[in-house]
């Protein structure tokens, strides 16, 4: 303790120590180690390293030995820290450094033995329990309208409709001329558009009838066609109306192709998406594109025909605009009119996304709040 006190350190404290450390760690340390001063001490430091340099583990009983015997509160690393108390004061930083070293020396060595064994023993290895609970995969959902959308495609799938895409900015040629809109035509008024500054022959499309001509483009009949996709339009954003909505187009062009065969066509769709007891009807109408055009009502699906808020009190809902596709649309992609005839047709999806979800705002469509689109979760 005097020796202590006076900064000096003292050879028999120290071997005392060490001595006691040796014998309580299980170390065999002999009738004649008699480790008294630094110099053992630090050659029994040098065989310690030697020893864990060496150790192997095979599995993680044999790491917890190596921890318990090096880095355990009472293991070889915290007995040899021990004696920095016995150290002389201008040994101190020197021997602190040994030691400290040390220490980490054997960290590594543990931590590196608990690797490999992490890696040989695999998911076998007793620190996984294989009867816990999984975790849980977060199950996303369709979106309304996609769901809307497959629904609409399914159907005409089973009458031979291939499905085509096109791009959504289009050139005013495939979007407005060869669908028989020159310039000036004053049905292009009711399909305002987002027109590009830096080309102005590039619009957004203001609906999937462009898909129409790149398709007859192609030049390969007959063409049994559906064409999903998004649409744009210069209209103020509300519950009721959007800048951009869903369209999908119908295109079927052969030989002899007539408006019994259009007719047919969209009175198995109703029955097959609306039910067997909703009634149809064609309005005369007009599309630069078509002759004759026609628009397509059921009869409202809500109230049965009586009259309600949705069918603005009429009985009926207008579902898509069809007609006979004009000569000149078809010459306009290189077709015969004297050889070949079409029909086609457009439906908006949001409406009878609408209508089927009962959802009263157009705009939770695009609003990407989870709250709404988790409610989908379920839905097919
Ligand atoms: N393109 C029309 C629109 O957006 C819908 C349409 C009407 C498409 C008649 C057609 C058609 O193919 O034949 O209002």
């Amino acid at each position: 303790m005097q020796d202590r006190k006076n900064g000096r350190a003292a050879a028999l404290p120290v071997a005392k120590e060490l001595r006691c450390f040796c014998t309580s760690a299980g170390v065999d340390v002999g009738a004649s180690a008699y480790l008294c001063n630094m110099e053992q001490l630090l050659q029994q430091i040098e065989e310690y390293k030697k020893e864990i340099a060496a150790f192997e583990a095979a599995d993680d009983k044999q790491v917890e030995e190596f921890r318990i015997r090096f880095l355990g509160t009472k293991g070889l690393v915290k007995a040899v820290m021990g004696e920095m108390k016995q150290v002389p004061a201008d040994q101190k930083k020197a021997f602190g450094q040994i030691l400290n070293d040390f220490k980490l020396f054997a960290e590594s060595r543990y931590e590196s033995l608990r690797e490999q064994t992490a890696a040989t023993q695999g998911p076998a290895g007793s620190r996984i329990d294989l009867s816990l609970p999984g975790d849980p995969a977060p199950l996303g959902s369709r979106h309304p309208i996609t769901l809307m959308r497959n629904r609409i495609v399914s159907i005409f799938q089973r009458l031979g409709f291939a499905v085509a895409e096109g791009p959504e900015i289009e050139d005013d040629w495939h979007n407005f001329g060869a669908l028989n809109l020159p310039p000036h035509h004053p049905a292009r008024d009711m399909q305002d558009t987002f027109y590009i500054q830096q080309n102005p022959d590039w619009v957004l499309r203001t609906h999937t009838s462009s898909v129409q001509i790149r398709e007859m483009e192609k030049g390969k009949l007959p063409i049994r066609m559906l064409m999903p996709g998004r649409v744009y339009r210069n209209e103020t954003v509300s519950a009721r109306s959007h800048c951009f909505f869903h369209q999908v187009e119908g295109l079927y062009i052969d030989e002899n192709v007539s408006f019994a065969d259009l007719k047919q066509t969209l009175y198995f769709f109703v029955k097959e998406m609306y039910g067997k007891d909703v009634k149809v009807r064609f309005r005369p109408s007009y599309f630069p594109f078509t002759e004759p055009s026609a628009e397509m009502d059921v009869s409202c699906f809500i109230c049965g025909g009586e009259g309600c808020n949705i069918c603005k009190k009429t009985g009926w809902v207008e579902i898509l605009g069809c007609g006979m596709v004009h000569p000149n649309v078809l010459q306009n992609c290189n077709i015969d009119p004297n050889k070949y005839t079409g029909f086609a047709f457009g439906m908006g999806i949001e409406r009878p996304a609408l209508l089927k979800y009962d959802v009263n705002d157009l705009r939770l469509f695009s609003e990407n709040d989870v709250r709404f689109l988790k409610q989908f979760t379920s839905a097919i």
